[in-house]
């Protein structure tokens, strides 16, 4: 996230933390279901194919720059597929709103020109070539590494994204080093069993044990000042505690949404929503923020979000590496 005017930044939060205030901060936006994997965990690009289109688009940037939003994490299946993602990027960098992008690398080498208006490129990587293939699929890691290349090549500032599964988890240290070849960092993030309320993929999460080893070496590399790891120390220590996360103050929907391709609105996807979730089709963007549902959640892991409540909760451990990636 670079953000384009910071003493904006500083007022809005301010205003959403002491005045109680609803304001969009954060949005990650569904931009298409469709994909060019078939990844293990994550069965998106099976889920309905509605999109919008680039005029409903400019007017819920519109709406969103009035309110504030900082920064919108466009995502997908995969963003790339969209033929307009130029001018998408390009349309939310007019109106003061930084630009990050989750992307498998498919399509980027080529195209990076459609990138000039993207702050920040995350590149999901899983682990070595074998593993990264077996559950990302065939070429993936080729994929992705091509596109962190091109990346670099053109100056689009990336960090590499791991999902921390029983393939992987003893990994870490490649991906560490993987980071290290291309000059950024990679951000770990635990496996959610809940992904969409979809089928469950518990058979994929790494035995306990595993998982705290791995966090511990994490914990150790992050104390010793490697500049690699993306995750914040006081992070690493909560998802330490996987699988029960102990309870934090949750700002979802109230600081940050996910706004689906089919138009609805969620303040996070590690809920099920059976029904009654606001449509920004119908309702435009601020009156269906406004009607988000309150979250219940049992414990939070999710990199992004997470890091997100622990600076809502003034953690300085947080603020700190996040100012360390504005600069
Ligand atoms: C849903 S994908 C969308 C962007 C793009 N298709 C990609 O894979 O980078 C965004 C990120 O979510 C991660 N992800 C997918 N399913 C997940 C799950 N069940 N738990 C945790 N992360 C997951 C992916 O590994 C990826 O880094
Ligand atoms: S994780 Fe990303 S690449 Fe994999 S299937 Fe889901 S949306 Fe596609
Ligand atoms: S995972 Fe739970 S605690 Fe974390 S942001 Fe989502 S609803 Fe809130």
């Amino acid at each position: 996230m670079r953000i384009k005017n910071k003493q904006r930044l500083i007022a809005i939060f301010l205003k959403a933390r002491f005045l109680n205030k609803r304001l969009p901060l954060a949005v990650r936006w569904q931009l298409t279901n469709r994909c060019v994997l078939k990844c293990k965990y994550c069965n998106l690009w099976s889920t309905p194919q509605k999109e919008f289109t680039i005029d409903k688009i400019i007017s819920i940037l519109d709406e969103m720059a009035v309110m504030g939003t900082q920064t919108i994490s466009f995502s997908g299946g995969e963003p790339m597929l969209r033929e307009d993602i130029a001018e998408i990027l390009e349309e939310t960098v007019k109106r003061g709103i930084s630009t990050e992008m989750n992307s498998t690398g498919a399509g980027i080498p080529g195209n990076t020109f459609k990138l000039k208006h993207l702050d920040f490129l995350k590149l999901s990587l899983d682990g070595p070539e074998e593993i990264h293939d077996a559950v990302r699929g065939k070429n993936s890691y080729k994929m992705v590494i091509e596109a962190a290349k091109a990346a670099s090549n053109a100056k689009v500032r990336f960090i590499f994204t791991t999902t921390l599964t029983k393939y992987n988890i003893k990994e870490t240290g490649f991906l560490l080093e993987e980071a290290q070849r291309f000059n950024t960092l990679v951000a770990f993030q635990p496996l959610k069993s809940l992904y969409r309320g979809v089928e469950d993929i518990s058979f994929m999460a790494p035995g306990e044990q595993d998982f705290k080893q791995a966090i511990r070496e994490l914990i150790i590399q992050k104390k010793n000042g490697n500049p690699h790891l993306r995750n914040s120390l006081v992070g690493l220590n909560h998802i330490y505690q996987w699988p029960y996360y102990p309870k934090l103050k949750c700002w979802a929907g109230k600081i940050f949404c996910i706004l689906n391709t089919d138009g609805t609105l969620l303040p996070c996807d590690r809920i099920a929503y059976n029904s009654g979730l606001p449509d920004c089709r119908e309702l435009g963007f601020e009156r269906a923020f406004s009607m988000l549902p309150e979250t219940h959640c049992s414990g939070c892991g999710f990199c992004g979000v997470l890091e997100l409540n622990f600076i809502m909760s003034l953690k300085f451990g947080t603020i700190k590496s996040i100012y360390n990636i504005l600069r």
